[in-house]
């Protein structure tokens, strides 16, 4: 299946990067926005694709060998900033961050981000981190009441409450250790939710993947750092998927232009249009937010 990015024409446009200049993708996925980029900077100026997913690097290694100006790192984008002074190019023109896990994680990655699928419950980016608990560890150990402020915090889930109590009686008699057997206990704390557009489990889900690798405190800390990283006429540009993130962005945004440090390039979010929507339903909930710095 080809993977279509989100929102492409849009990034590239308010990107809009030039031979020469300097972009970071920290969210390389399977590479769609940074094949764009790459393409439009001409084999001129630099390219720095990261991301925390080892198997997405390996995968595109292959297309940019053969590229002296393209470097793939492993690594966690809120590292930015000292992966820059490493390289000893501390200052970017660009910038793109498309948060969130890639339709491939979803679809196969064997760590449990889907509920959909039957497999180990790890929810983990990157499973070399071996201090960051997996999904089954914060289930299967954490308190009721940790469980329902994470369901509730990261899921916005009203029955929060419900399902950890509910969790708590299950791993009582064994383990809870696949998506599968999380489901049955989320369906048997929400019933009668089968008229929902979306699944029971999917609030719960997006929490333990959110709460496990710290999403939300990763693009905290980028969002701040971005007037040290950011060069003169950088442009900056976060693709968010919910409103805990579009919250942040939309905030950090708007007070790097209360102190006169960037410009929002749109005043409003951008959104897929209908098409974009049909061909790729995973884009449904994506917003756009863009800035220039001064
Ligand atoms: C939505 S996908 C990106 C898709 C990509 N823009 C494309 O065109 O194919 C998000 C990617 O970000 C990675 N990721 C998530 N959190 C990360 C983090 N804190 N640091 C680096 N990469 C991260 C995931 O592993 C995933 O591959």
């Amino acid at each position: 299946m080809t993977h279509v990015p989100v929102l492409l024409k849009e990034v590239i446009k308010v990107l809009d990067p030039k031979p020469g200049e300097f972009f970071v993708d920290g969210t390389l996925g399977a590479g769609g926005h940074a094949r764009a980029i790459i393409e439009r900077t001409k084999g001129r100026g630099l390219f720095l694709g990261i991301d925390w997913d080892e198997k997405a690097l390996e995968a595109f290694r292959p297309e940019v060998a053969s590229r002296g100006n393209v470097i793939l790192a492993h690594g966690n984008y809120a590292e930015i900033p000292e992966l820059l002074k490493k390289l000893q190019t501390p200052k970017i023109d660009g910038l793109v961050l498309d948060l969130g896990l890639s339709s491939d994680q979803l679809e196969s990655s064997g760590r449990g981000f889907s509920f959909m699928r039957n497999e180990p419950l790890d929810m983990r980016y990157n499973r070399n981190e071996e201090e960051r608990p997996t999904a089954a560890q914060v289930v299967n150990s954490f308190s009721e009441e940790a469980l329902t402020d994470i369901i509730f915090k990261y899921g916005e889930e009203k029955f929060a409450r419900r399902i950890a109590k509910k969790i708590v009686e299950r791993r009582r008699e064994t383990r809870i250790m696949t998506t599968e057997e999380l489901v049955r206990v989320i369906e048997s704390a929400v019933p009668g939710r089968g008229k929902e557009r979306i699944h029971p489990a999917t609030r719960a889900f997006q929490a333990l993947r959110i709460y496990v690798n710290g999403e939300l405190q990763n693009l905290e800390s980028i969002l701040k750092s971005l007037p040290d990283v950011m060069e003169e006429g950088g442009r900056a540009t976060v693709i968010s998927f919910h409103s805990l993130e579009d919250r942040l962005v939309k905030n950090a945004f708007r007070e790097l232009v209360l102190a006169k440090k960037a410009d929002l390039i749109n005043k409003k979010p951008i959104s897929p249009g209908p098409p974009e929507i049909r061909g790729n339903p995973r884009s449904r909930s994506a917003k756009l937010r863009a800035i220039r710095f001064k």
